[in-house]
């Protein structure tokens, strides 16, 4: 067998931890070391995988080669700056950094140190966004709609970059032209930070999308649905099926018997499997990353955007907000 990659996790959280399974689970990989600032917690999930427990990443410097970020986003950047610096392979999580700036220093740094760095954009590693991307190759039209109740976790950043930055980087995946032009609404309900929002992206092909996201509702549902000039999907991507319609002959004249109708299972993949497994081949083979730093700016830049939008929106309705209302505490910032 090739020699196995020497790998760890910084940031043995809820999501860290599923990178410490699929490491260890990885015939490519060992799992050398978890860090966790918090000592109990890199210790339970080291123990758990068999590998060491570490308060620093500073001390793993020399005895890895290739490491997974999921501390949360706003310490992405400093570790991943010292990480890459020391000339390891990093996978961080989603999204790249909290800053546009951030993200390309560490796209450049990687780049100079001619190291890997992907971006855990999970949803592009999915079996979904494979079947997706075969069936509809140039879409007109695109929506993507992710609610999920509410939780404590992720809320250091905003609903567009715990959960919409997910079909953002998608939707421009499955796009691949540029985005021009953003209009977006949004609040905040629980605090000041944005916990709903809706945007509509449009990019320079002529191609529109609408994303809905939601970090306040009562149920969970990921949704995606695309139109392109001949074929419709309409994708559940929590229940793991999809809709898709098309024509096959000439609707003047057979009517509704030219149009076809399919049901697809999407396949039961492990998408994180799929992401780490592709990040140990890129390290192997010397591939570029299907999401690379460059594309975890993009979607950045994108978040961005639709921020400000929110923010200019807000500006207008505070003057009809009633003082002490959430709205308008949001739109103080
Ligand atoms: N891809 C996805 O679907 C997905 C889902 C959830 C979270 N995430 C991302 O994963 C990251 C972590 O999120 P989470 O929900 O696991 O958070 P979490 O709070 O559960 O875990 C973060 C961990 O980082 C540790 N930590 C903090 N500072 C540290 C430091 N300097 N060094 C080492 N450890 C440190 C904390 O002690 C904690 O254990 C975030 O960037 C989040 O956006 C991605």
């Amino acid at each position: 067998m090739a020699e196995q990659i020497r790998t760890a996790v910084v940031g043995a959280g809820y999501f860290g931890r599923f990178h410490a399974n699929h490491y260890s689970k990885n015939p490519d990989a060992k799992l050398v070391a978890v860090v966790d600032a918090d000592a109990g917690r890199a210790k339970a999930v080291a123990d758990e995988f068999g590998a060491e427990a570490v308060t620093d990443h500073r001390q793993i410097l020399d005895r890895v080669d290739a490491v997974s970020i999921a501390v949360p986003t706003p310490l992405h950047f400093e570790v991943a700056r010292e990480l890459i610096a020391a000339g390891l392979h990093v996978l961080i999580e989603k999204p790249i950094t909290d800053t546009v700036e951030s993200a390309k220093a560490i796209t450049a740094l990687a780049e100079e140190r001619g190291t890997v760095l992907q971006v855990g954009h999970i949803e592009r590693y999915s079996a979904a966004y494979r079947v997706i991307s075969e069936k509809i190759d140039r879409p007109l039209y695109l929506e993507g709609y992710r609610i999920a109740p509410w939780k404590t976790r992720g809320v250091e950043v905003d609903v567009i970059l715990d959960l919409m930055i997910h079909d953002i980087d998608m939707i421009i995946g499955l796009v691949g032209a540029p985005v021009t032009k953003v209009d977006a609404v949004g609040t905040g309900v629980m605090g000041r930070k944005i916990d709903i929002a809706n945007a509509r992206i449009n990019f320079e092909s002529g191609c529109v999308a609408n994303v809905t996201a939601s970090r306040v509702s009562y149920k969970t549902e990921r949704r995606l649905r695309v139109f392109a000039q001949s074929n419709y999907l309409n994708c559940d991507l929590g229940e793991r099926k999809i809709f898709g319609y098309g024509l096959r002959g000439d609707p003047m004249t057979q009517g509704l018997a030219a149009i076809t109708t399919e049901t697809i299972d999407i396949p039961q993949e492990d998408s994180l499997a799929n992401e780490i497994a592709s990040f140990l081949d890129c390290i192997k083979t010397g591939k570029k990353p299907f999401v690379d730093g460059h594309a975890g700016s993009e979607a950045l830049r994108v978040a961005g955007l639709i921020n400000e939008s929110i923010d200019a929106q807000l500006q207008k309705v505070q003057s009809w907000l009633k003082p002490g209302d959430v709205l308008a505490a949001a739109a103080k910032g």
